[in-house]
């Protein structure tokens, strides 16, 4: 079972299960990590956040084992680590242990610069293609077969290994904490909790009391997701104590920028602390027709409009006619278009330009 690594550093796990591990480096405590976001966590989002201000940790969006090993045609891209392979992991849902394990010895043989650091489980997606196949928060209440899945991987595995869980409706927290119990001691270096009920999707605000309790609980590090997305939401969850680092999925799409500078907010003094500025000169003009950019160099064409909408359902959010900027991008027929809509509406809403 991974050591708790020391603050600020790293950990080495120099023999497990028979395979001699390379050394690797957890991040630190208080790492602020990407959640992994289908449709949007792939190369251009992640080089755009990369480029705005660096998460420490990212996470790809969800792959299928099965369909890496039956060959889909964009597995390549869905398991693309860059711009940062040494800082990512691909996150998987499979059907079985056998399926994950030949999935994660295919990645093993990737080469160096294709090869991610880290592999996730996916214990908590809720979507009724995945539950409905035993996979996903299907998991949460099956813990043989999540713990299994946890052997397999790590058996097969050098790098890091995490999975990502919500709350078993029908377990409860008492039922959750088992299962988290069971699955860390099956080789898990971290856990990653989103303290909502499996069937709650994203309603409620989530319940970090329970993520603390967890990682009180549990003897590898526990990182925190839901609802985290100015300094203050990111100051009470890492200086609860036990919790070792935040994650962040839909703030890091409405401002990419909020790595750095949740970075920069937390790292001041206490005493000066104050919420993180809203006026600290990001140009979402600018940010918008970058991350088209990237879509467009870093992506299938079939996949590049949807991957826009989706990103900019939420980027949309922040300006004062939301609802009119966001449905003029969903339904730009090209990017194009979507560049043409962004410089239109800042050049007829040129306050809402600089954030
Ligand atoms: C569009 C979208 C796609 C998501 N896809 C995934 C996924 O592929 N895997 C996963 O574990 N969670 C997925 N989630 C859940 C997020 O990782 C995260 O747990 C959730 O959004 C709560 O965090 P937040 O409040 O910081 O957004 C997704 C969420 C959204 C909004």
């Amino acid at each position: 079972m991974a050591r708790r690594p020391e603050d600020g550093g790293s950990t080495c796990h120099s023999k497990r299960d028979g395979l001699i591990c390379s050394a690797m480096v957890l991040f630190p405590r208080g790492a602020l990590i990407l959640a992994p976001m289908v449709g949007i966590t792939n190369r251009a989002f992640r080089t755009l956040i990369h480029e705005l201000g660096e998460a420490d940790w990212y996470m790809t969006e969800m792959a299928s084992a099965e369909a890496l090993l039956s060959g889909g045609r964009n597995e390549a891209i869905y398991l693309d680590p860059s711009p940062c392979p040494d800082r990512t992991s691909v996150q998987f849902t499979a059907k079985s242990p056998e399926t994950l394990a030949a999935a994660c010895k295919a990645l093993c043989k990737l080469p160096d610069e294709r090869r991610p650091a880290g592999i996730d489980i996916n214990m908590g997606c809720a979507a009724p293609h995945i539950k409905g196949t035993s996979r996903g928060a299907a998991l949460l209440d099956n813990p043989a077969l999540a713990r299994a899945m946890v052997e397999a991987a790590r058996a097969n595995w050098p790098g890091l290994l995490s999975a990502k869980i919500r709350v078993s409706t029908k377990g409860g927290e008492d039922g959750t904490l088992r299962f988290a119990q069971e699955i860390a001691a099956g080789g898990l270096d971290f856990l990653t909790v989103h303290s909502r009920f499996d069937t709650q999707k994203l309603r409620r605000r989530v319940n970090h009391s329970f993520t603390a309790r967890l990682a009180a609980e549990l003897d590898i590090p526990v990182v925190a997701n839901g609802d985290i997305s100015n300094s203050s939401d990111c100051h009470a969850v890492l200086s609860s104590g036990p919790i070792y680092a935040a994650m962040i999925g839909r703030a890091a799409v409405r401002q990419p920028w909020i790595f750095g500078a949740l970075r920069d907010e937390l790292s001041r003094d206490r005493t000066t602390r104050h919420p993180l500025k809203p006026n600290n000169g990001h140009d979402l003009l600018a940010i918008g027709t970058r991350y088209i950019d990237l879509v467009e160099a870093l992506l299938p064409p079939e996949w590049q409009r949807e991957t826009c909408r989706r990103v900019f359902s939420y980027f949309a959010e922040k300006v004062s006619f939301a609802h009119y900027l966001k449905f003029s991008l969903i339904n730009a027929p090209s990017l194009e278009e979507m560049r043409r809509t962004l410089i239109q509406y800042f050049n007829e809403v040129p306050t809402d330009r600089i954030v």
